[in-house]
């Protein structure tokens, strides 16, 4: 329904961002939006022991508790990541949280991984999150992620991921460790090389001799040494490939919306180039075999499509949601689906890391 959000947009934009973000979920909740998904076979692909019925997913964050990913995989998306799902339940950071950049077709969040906390997701999840608004079985088909973090007093945190992952193991498609949210104080340390090799064997071993996937998600401000070492380990570990990027810190000096003081993470398209080159040092430094996963400031499907011949297997979004609305999962596949074509590739796989 691209013209019924481009006339509610200027409605939805006058609303504080995060109570906007709230009515969007209980839409999402109530099936308004009919399921819709744009299906080609060339879009279909196979990234770490799992089919996907196309490579464009739900960045996490946006269904932190698991309550529309059905909802989500109806509007398109081959994979919704759910979460950062906690222990146990927070609150997370006073409000007001979230803001829009505008002018910059941008967010800057400082959520600090409010959650339901992971057993009340995991029960939801269970129950009928796999359905889509109208009934339709996604299950089986579209997946899902649960994307897993710590506690922001939590005493042992890596003990918070092994209790995520030992948790969420038995309903997931695959799991995510979050390292890299700038709103949790030194979180974005666990990405040092021994705190990271000890995060990721111990969690690999938490997934109880299942063989679901684990991914790694790091952050976009990395020094040349951190992504050489995060590679390392990466490799070294068996995870099954890495989330590149979460949100940055940084604040480029062409931002023009007043909101670039507030405090937080950036996400949205002053991420794209950034997002990018980093997706490209990985893919040198981990070499050609480790699936990587595209997302930062993806909003059309050039962007979608670059990330993949850059090296991404799979690509996410979650910002350009807020200023394109829920017609944009269906047009980057069309357009996706286009790319390939003209290119003369027959499916995602023989894109990826087209570029190298
Ligand atoms: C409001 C908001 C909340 C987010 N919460 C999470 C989160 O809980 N866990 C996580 O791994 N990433 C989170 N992210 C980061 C996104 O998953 C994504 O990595 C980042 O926003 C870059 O993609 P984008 O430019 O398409 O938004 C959040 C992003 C936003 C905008």
């Amino acid at each position: 329904m691209p013209h019924a959000f481009h006339l509610a947009r200027p409605l939805i934009f006058r609303m504080d961002a995060e109570r906007a973000h709230r009515a969007t979920i209980s839409v999402l909740k109530s099936g308004l939006l009919p399921a819709r998904r744009f299906v080609d076979p060339a879009l279909e692909t196979n990234v770490a022991g799992l089919s996907f019925l196309n490579p464009l997913g739900m960045a996490a964050g946006f269904d932190k508790n698991a309550e529309v990913p059905g909802a989500l995989l109806g509007l398109g998306f081959g994979f919704v990541e759910v979460g950062t799902l906690t222990p146990r339940a927070q609150e997370g950071n006073p409000k007001p949280r979230i803001f829009r950049l505008k002018a910059d077709r941008a967010v800057i969040n400082r959520l600090g991984f409010n959650n339901d906390g992971i057993d009340r997701a995991i029960k939801r999840l269970r129950r009928r999150a796999y359905r889509a608004p109208g009934g339709e079985m996604i299950g089986g088909r579209g997946r899902i992620g649960v994307n897993v973090g710590a506690n922001k007093h939590s005493s042992d945190r890596i003990a918070d991921y092994v209790m995520g992952v030992e948790k969420a193991a038995g309903v997931a498609d695959y799991l995510t460790v979050n390292i890299s949210s700038p709103n949790t104080p030194g979180l974005r340390e666990l990405q040092s090389r021994d705190a990271l090799s000890e995060l990721l064997t111990r969690t690999l071993a938490a997934r109880g001799g299942r063989d679901i996937p684990l991914f790694v998600k790091v952050a976009p401000d990395l020094s040349d040494g951190d992504v050489a070492d995060i590679a390392d380990v990466a490799r070294q570990s068996g995870v099954s490939g890495i989330i590149i990027s979460n949100t940055t810190t940084d604040r480029p000096a062409h931002l023009k919306s007043r909101q670039r003081e507030e405090e937080g993470g950036l996400s949205g398209r002053p991420l794209t180039a950034p997002a990018l080159a980093r997706l490209k040092e990985f893919r040198q430094a981990v070499g050609p075999d480790l699936p990587l996963i595209g997302v930062g400031g993806i909003s059309n499907a050039d962007d979608a499509y670059a990330r993949i011949r850059a090296g991404a297997s799979l690509i996410q979004l979650y910002t350009a949601m807020v200023y394109e609305g829920p017609g944009l999962p269906n047009r980057i596949l069309k357009g996706l689906a286009a790319h390939l074509k003209a290119d003369g590739f027959q499916c995602v796989a023989d894109a990826v890391g087209a570029d190298l």
